[in-house]
């Protein structure tokens, strides 16, 4: 049996949606009580709701953002569930190589060192940033986007391409036990081409006055230097390339990212 983690977030809810199209029986698995056979209710920052019983495949989705030390609990609490509990094989969905400057990159890479140094199979995909959240970046105002993105590109890729890639590896992890996938998009594309998609204006920031905007908005202590580390790695040209395996696993070329940052702008 397969199990996903995280299943009312956006990405496991289309890898289990790719799977049960697939008709690959698969349980989910998250905080939030749902009386429905098919999902188990776990928080992985309580071990004691962690069960992994029956499981062979588990597709441990990133268990959100958070300050470092919470991030690798929640994992550390799954990954030792996991060993307990018999699960053959974890596919994790980690970020892209690329993605190291960013001020999440950490938790991921540590979870990664676990798994390659714990007792279970392992693939690790290395996600890139999702299109759509580019897209929620560079949402204009007024049909102008002022961002600090100057012209670097982002490798993004859809998230529904992230979500196929991670159901047909967990259809038959064994094929790819051991491996590493570097899954970002095969285009570039900058904050320009958002903006020419959206017919918008785009006007490149500061980080100094992205920092002073993050500063005063309603936001957790982690999140404005996430955002900030996002901009400037991009704008500093550190998330352009493109070599990926997401069109050797998908089987074909991935969606159009600026179509998915797009849509996501416009709900
Ligand atoms: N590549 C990117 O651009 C990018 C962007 C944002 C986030 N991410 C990472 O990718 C993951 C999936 O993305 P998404 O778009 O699906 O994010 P999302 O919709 O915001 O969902 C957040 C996910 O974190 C899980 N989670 C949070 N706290 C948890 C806990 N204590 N125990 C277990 N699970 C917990 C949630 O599970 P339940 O609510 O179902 O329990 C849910 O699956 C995120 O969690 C984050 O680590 C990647």
């Amino acid at each position: 049996m397969i199990l996903v983690t995280g299943a009312s977030g956006h990405l496991a809810a289309a890898i289990l949606s790719h799977l049960s199209e697939s008709g690959v029986p698969a349980l989910g698995a998250t905080r939030h009580p749902i009386d429905t056979p098919w999902l188990r209710v776990m928080d992985f920052d309580d071990s004691g709701t962690i069960s992994f019983a029956g499981v062979e495949t588990l597709v441990l989705v990133s268990a959100g953002t958070a300050e470092d030390d919470v991030v690798i609990n929640r994992h550390e609490n799954a990954i030792t569930a996991a060993e307990r509990d018999g699960v053959r094989h974890i596919v994790y969905t980690s970020l892209a190589d690329a993605g190291d400057h960013l001020g999440f990159a950490l938790a991921h890479r540590w979870t990664e060192r676990r798994l390659r140094n714990g007792t279970v199979q392992w693939t690790i995909l290395r996600n890139g940033l999702y299109a759509e959240l580019i897209g929620q970046l560079l949402a204009p105002r007024d049909g102008v986007i002022v961002a600090p993105f100057g012209d670097g590109g982002v490798a993004a890729v859809a998230r529904h391409d992230l979500a196929e890639a991670a159901a047909i590896i967990a259809q038959t992890p064994e094929e790819h036990q051991s491996r590493t996938y570097n899954l970002v998009g095969t285009k570039a594309i900058t904050a320009q081409d958002v903006a020419d998609e959206l017919g918008a204006e785009y006007r490149p920031g500061t980080l100094t006055d992205l920092r002073k905007a993050l500063d005063s908005a309603a936001l957790l202590p982690f999140q404005p230097p996430m955002l900030i580390s996002i901009h400037s790695a991009a704008t500093h040209g550190f998330l352009a390339s493109t070599r990926s395996d997401i069109t050797d696993i998908l089987g074909r070329e991935p969606l159009d990212p600026l179509a998915a940052a797009a849509a996501a702008v416009q709900g």
